[in-house]
């Protein structure tokens, strides 16, 4: 192999590393900047969703940071631990909101902050993350329609048990037109978010 054939394979080689290098920096950068957008962006959904759920005057403190943890459970459809946000007034409970899950939705898991008063009644229910078709079970967003707020205020006594049902199955919730399934699982876990915050008080507050 001559001199020159040799120094141009020394090149290209030197070229691709560079390249190489280049283009991981360049991955590596954008990944760290764009990370840290999100999770802010997404702290501000959260925000917004939670602030949405509860009348500002009633509470005096940063529900943000009053959390707890709480272990997996079957009633909130969790499978690790979810944070829950404490409302309060001068100190005093108002409301919990819970990061519930349906595990049953048409197109798998529908992720929901529940709001509860303290006295058990509901603050209300927001969707948060869903793969429901649109269309058909996307009708629980609340900017697709008023669905969701047919929840603002009912309990575990209003309406009774048989009542935490769609319609369709003999209970007081609008199903959509052709599609039962999702709003059925909306129904059964915001029911079973409100039996186990029944079941949890003590150790919410
Ligand atoms: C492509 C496709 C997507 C569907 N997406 C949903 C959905 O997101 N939510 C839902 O409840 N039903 C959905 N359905 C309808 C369900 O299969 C089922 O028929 C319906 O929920 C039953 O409600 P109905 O008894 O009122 O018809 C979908 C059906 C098809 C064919």
């Amino acid at each position: 192999m001559s001199l020159t054939n040799r120094r141009q394979i020394l090149l290209s080689g030197i070229f691709l590393w560079l390249f190489a290098v280049a283009g991981t920096t360049l991955v590596a950068v954008t990944e760290y900047t764009t990370g840290d957008r999100i999770i802010e962006n997404e702290r501000q959904l959260l925000l917004r969703n939670l602030y949405a759920l509860l009348p500002v005057d009633k509470l005096d403190n940063d529900i943000a940071t009053d959390t707890l943890e709480l272990p997996a459970s079957t009633l909130l459809g969790t499978d690790r631990t979810s944070t829950i946000y404490r409302a309060r007034f001068g100190g005093k409970p108002v409301a919990a909101i819970f990061n519930s899950v349906a595990p049953n939705g048409y197109n798998g898991k529908i992720h929901l902050l529940v709001g509860v008063f303290v006295d058990g009644s509901l603050a209300g229910v927001r969707v948060v993350k869903h793969a429901e078709t649109p269309g058909l079970g996307d009708a629980i967003e609340i900017r697709k329609s008023s669905w969701i707020k047919g929840f603002d205020g009912k309990s575990l006594s209003n309406p009774r048990q048989r009542g935490w049902q769609v319609k369709r199955d003999g209970g007081e919730f609008d199903q959509f037109t052709g599609a039962t399934i999702t709003p059925r699982a909306v129904v059964a876990a915001v029911h079973n978010t409100l039996l186990y915050y029944q079941q949890n008080l003590n150790t919410i507050f």
